[in-house]
């Protein structure tokens, strides 16, 4: 692939996208959809999406449509000058970076796409609506920008799960790759709103990705144990106030049973100070098992970390 250096395209309005993506004929497009405050996590999403497409879109959006009532929206970081230097720097075609008025011109739309029984356990949960706006908003933008895959990241497993049954139950024709979840050096998986944490947050934010090891260390005794070993390095920080830690079943996230074997889903969230902060692990359960990097059904579809 050859290496990009020009600026993208910056995309405002629904005309400027369409004018920028109608001259992107060479070949696949694929979109990169991100709120912005971009880290390693992101670039690593493009550096894969560029890897396998001609061209690459990433938009930037603030989707007040999957923010509570009690979520600031105002408070997210906006960082678009530095974004636009990631963008460059990884070759990115057209940054589509659009005001909600853009996205949702008549205000709150009456009709959203809903995320079903699976958008209301676990993050759902915690953030009524959360999913059906994130379903929402990544149906609209794959309709403007008419790409063919879309990348998503692990680290929001619940989330990539919901837009694969989408894609798959509402027959989008995209294709659907996860990204491994991309990790400071001491574990902490990378994350927009890491920037909320003091010092001392961050100190105890790494019980989270610890939890996640240690379980996935126990992945061979099976589901009580990893369950077990995972808590036990929870309940040694009692400033980490989890909100639950699960070991379920990849796709439909139900609890495993003691006698499962196989691919499982280690999942944790908790607030850390101000912030809400999410992780997970996928492990396969028994003999031999241990952490995964993502579930084998998609493995194929994706290839070691691009540098
Ligand atoms: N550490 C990471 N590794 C891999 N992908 C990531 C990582 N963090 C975010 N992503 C992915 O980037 C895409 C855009 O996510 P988003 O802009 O919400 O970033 P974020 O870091 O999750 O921010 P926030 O913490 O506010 O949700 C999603 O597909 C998300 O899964
Ligand atoms: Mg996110």
């Amino acid at each position: 692939m050859t290496t990009q250096t020009a600026t993208p395209v910056v995309a405002r309005t629904r005309d400027e996208l369409a004018e920028a993506r109608a001259a992107l004929t060479a070949g696949d497009v694929a979109v990169v959809m991100t709120m912005g405050a971009l880290h390693h996590g992101h670039a690593q999403l493009i550096k894969q999406a560029r890897a396998r497409a001609e061209h690459v879109i990433v938009t930037i959006f603030l989707n007040p449509l999957q923010f509570g009532p009690r979520e600031d929206l105002s408070r997210y970081p906006r960082t678009f000058d530095d974004d636009m230097e990631i963008c460059t720097r990884e070759g990115v075609d057209i940054v589509f970076a659009p005001t909600p008025d853009v996205v949702y011109p008549e205000g709150d739309p009456g009709v959203r796409i809903s995320a079903g029984p699976l958008g209301a356990v676990l993050e759902g949960q915690a953030r009524p609506g959360h999913f059906d706006g994130v379903l929402t908003v990544v149906g609209k933008l794959l309709h403007l920008t008419g790409a063919s895959s879309a990348y998503f990241g692990q680290k929001d497993a619940q989330q990539l799960l919901l837009i694969r049954r989408m894609v798959r139950d509402l027959d989008f024709p995209v294709d659907v790759v996860s990204v491994p979840t991309v990790r400071e050096e001491d574990g902490l998986a990378m994350s927009s709103r890491n920037t909320y944490l003091t010092a001392s947050d961050r100190e105890v934010a790494l019980c989270l990705s610890q939890a996640l090891k240690a379980g996935a260390d126990a992945a061979a005794e099976g589901p009580s144990a990893i369950r077990r070993a995972a808590r036990s390095v929870l309940v040694k920080e009692p400033l980490a106030l989890i909100d639950y830690l699960v070991l379920v079943h990849p796709t439909t996230l139900e609890d495993v049973p003691e006698w499962y074997r196989g691919e499982a889903l280690l999942a944790v969230a908790g607030r850390v100070g101000t912030t809400r902060l999410i992780d997970n692990m996928p492990v396969r359960v028994g003999p031999g098992g241990g952490a995964l990097q993502v579930f084998s059904e998609h493995a194929g579809r994706h290839e070691a970390p691009v540098e």
